[in-house]
């Protein structure tokens, strides 16, 4: 039986496109917020029978979303839904994938149990650090990964003489892909993470980078001092212009305003924005 896409509080800018994807039916699931934050979710159509699958983004009030997706789920089993499925487009939580300190919840292995109410559960590019794999935490979980948007987008760019840079080792599987997709060269920096604010980023000479458009790809900019870094680094080499291009663009702290200044800044519209100009609704036809 053909998929339902049930398009919950995070997805609302690009829930339709998906369906769309799909060749899906869908319907925007209700949710109302009572005056002491306690949350109600609503299906306005029968879901007896259905294949759901939910489609979230888990930015901005992410705890709320969390308990959006989870109580819909539930309230889909109780309704007789035959299979449900979650497609999630920021995924969120990755980053607390260890005990960084004594008495800290390792929350991905919390948010791994809870999750385990869905048939499956697709993330578009987790931030993988520690973990290698989302089926180490998600049993029914796959990673969708957005290489192929990003090459298909940058295609239209048109860059005469690109390089692609990873400001860290993690963002090979952006930078080094899509590099070796259009046959263009690629630099990957190290970073060191001094703290939420403070990085140093790091390049190991050997390329050319003067006259060049520079593509620095990375899955995140959250507060941008990552990208700022690197940016001050790449000016140093003379480029002929930077683009900062980010998976999922949260743009905390006035990053969007700072980076813009240096760069061209885009992003996917797993996050909606103003520059999230890159359509990621596409990988929807990598769910089979
Ligand atoms: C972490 O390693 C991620 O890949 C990003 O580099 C990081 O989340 C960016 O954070 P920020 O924009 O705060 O530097």
């Amino acid at each position: 039986m053909a998929k339902e896409v049930i398009v919950c509080s995070g997805a609302k800018h690009i829930g339709k496109n998906i369906a769309k994807k799909f060749g899906a039916k869908f319907q925007i699931l209700t949710t109302k917020k009572f005056p002491d934050g306690e949350i109600c979710v609503k299906f306005e159509e029968d879901v007896r029978g259905k294949n759901l699958i939910f489609v979230q983004s888990f930015f901005g009030e992410i705890s709320d979303k969390i308990i959006e997706v989870l109580f819909a789920a539930y309230n889909a089993k109780d309704l007789g839904a035959k299979r449900i499925e979650l497609l999630s487009l920021y995924p969120p939580y990755f980053r607390q994938d260890k005990r960084f300190n004594s008495g800290e919840a390792i929350s991905i292995q919390i948010l791994g149990k809870l999750f385990e109410v869905f048939d499956k559960v697709y993330f578009v590019d987790p931030h993988l650090h520690r973990i290698k794999e989302v089926k180490e935490v998600f049993k029914k979980g796959e990673r969708l990964s957005s290489v192929n948007v990003l090459t298909n987008y940058i295609q239209k760019l048109k860059l005469k003489n690109p390089v692609f840079v990873g400001p860290d080792i993690e963002s090979d599987q952006w930078a080094q892909n899509v590099a070796i997709i259009l046959g263009k060269k690629h630099v990957i920096l190290r970073k060191k993470r001094l703290g939420d604010r403070k990085v140093q980023v790091k390049l190991d000479g050997g390329i050319d980078l003067k006259n060049k458009e520079l593509v620095i790809i990375d899955d995140i900019i959250s507060t941008g001092h990552t990208m700022l870094k690197t940016i001050k680094l790449l000016k140093k080499f003379k480029p002929k212009k930077i683009y900062c291009i980010a998976v999922h663009g949260l743009f905390l702290e006035n990053s969007l305003k700072k980076l813009s200044k240096y760069a061209e800044i885009l992003s996917t519209n797993t996050i909606p924005s103003k520059v999230s100009k890159i359509d990621i609704s596409g990988i929807a036809e990598e769910i089979k």
